[in-house]
């Protein structure tokens, strides 16, 4: 059995062959059917296909306008893609606390870390399961403060009716190998704001127009460009493998909501097992099936005696010594970073699997 899975729809091999035979693999007609796919299926808004969610989240910090000594509050529970983007931008990483119950930035503790230099807040939705949007929004609002979700567990994923990817000004999705849905490498940024998207999708390519800049004579295109772009583009090949595995995507998702609701159904009422919270304002997208263990390293070793693969995914970031280390009074995270694991759950999993991993929990660690 295996932890993640990672699919690759017939469509995809078919339009990737294509893509080949033509030749054309950099970023061209592909990419921009990806994209408008994205939000037509997913309701996601003005999608910037990159090359990954770290080179998303980086873009949005740029757009953003944020320059070093500003401040982004963040949680410590994620990926260290996330810390890291801030710090590409030369800023500084606040880590605020978590709520216990979801593993999600807690909205009282970003007010507690606001301060002058805050300019941004940067959430993380934990396996799949959003934050409080509401809430962080109207904080933002009052605190004329920049929010970026990092929705890269959370692709399909809704909030009070409303697609992840349509909430926030910004939002970035990872399409990584085994995530929901893979690029091979990729992941796209969603602007609200008509502005925010067009220099996005400038600054994906060094800063240059595609579509504003055409060659001279001389053959190479015309263009002044008066600040840092990037190369954050998706290319083709990518982008045919996404098209293929969109197909299957309501279909996959569906599978893996119904097991996570089947999980939380049978391992409701087992002793030193507590679930994380689902509210029933929004949907779960499920990339994750985390719950909260007493004896937790007993939990693995049963488990893995029994063939199932158990993992964290990710600790807390703030240890990292690019961070500065622990930071102090984190008093949830401390709590979920001792307690969480996560079983699997992927649309690879035969209902023996679920079975099997519901009956070896049951019977104890
Ligand atoms: C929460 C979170 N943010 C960002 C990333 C980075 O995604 P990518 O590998 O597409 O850059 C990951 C990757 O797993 C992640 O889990």
């Amino acid at each position: 059995m295996e932890f993640h899975n990672t699919h690759i729809s017939s469509l995809s091999i078919k339009l990737v062959k294509e893509v080949l035979e033509s030749t054309w693999v950099s970023e061209g007609k592909m990419v921009k059917s990806f994209e408008g796919k994205l939000s037509e299926q997913l309701g996601v808004v003005n999608p910037v296909a990159t090359n990954s969610c770290t080179s998303a989240l980086h873009l949005a910090l740029v757009v953003a306008g944020i320059k070093p000594e500003d401040e982004v509050i963040l949680s410590a529970q994620t990926f260290i893609a996330s810390g890291l983007a801030i710090k590409m931008q030369g800023a500084k990483t606040v880590f605020a606390d978590i709520e216990y119950e979801t593993g999600n930035i807690s909205p009282k503790s970003i007010r507690e870390k606001i301060t002058e230099k805050t300019k941004a807040i940067m959430v993380v939705h934990w396996s799949g399961y959003p934050c409080d949007m509401e809430e962080i929004n109207n904080i933002a609002q009052e605190h004329k403060l920049v929010v970026i979700e990092d929705a890269a567990h959370a692709l399909g994923a809704k909030y009070k009716g409303k697609a992840i990817g349509a909430v926030s000004r910004f939002t970035a999705f990872s399409f990584q190998a085994i995530k929901h849905l893979t690029t091979g490498d990729g992941g796209a940024l969603c602007c609200i704001d008509k502005d925010d998207y067009e220099l996005a999708r400038e600054l994906r390519w060094f800063g240059i127009s595609r579509e504003n800049s055409s060659p001279s004579i001389l053959g190479e295109r015309q263009y002044d460009i008066k600040e840092i772009g990037y190369k954050y583009h998706l290319n083709d090949v990518g982008a045919a493998i996404g098209i293929g595995n969109l197909s299957d995507f309501p279909v996959r998702l569906r599978k893996m909501q119904e097991i996570g609701k089947t999980y939380r159904e049978e391992l409701k009422n087992v002793s030193g097992l507590q679930l994380l919270e689902l509210k029933n304002d929004r949907e779960h997208a499920y990339w994750l099936f985390t719950m909260l263990v007493e004896n937790r390293l007993n939990f693995i070793t049963k488990l893995k005696e029994c063939n199932i693969p158990t993992s964290v995914v990710h600790q807390r970031i703030d240890r990292n010594s690019v961070f500065g280390g622990i930071t102090e009074g984190l008093i949830n995270q401390e709590k979920f970073d001792e307690k969480q694991i996560a079983i699997p759950i992927h649309d690879g999993l035969t209902q023996e699997d679920v079975n099997h991993i519901i009956k070896t929990i049951k019977s104890g660690w």
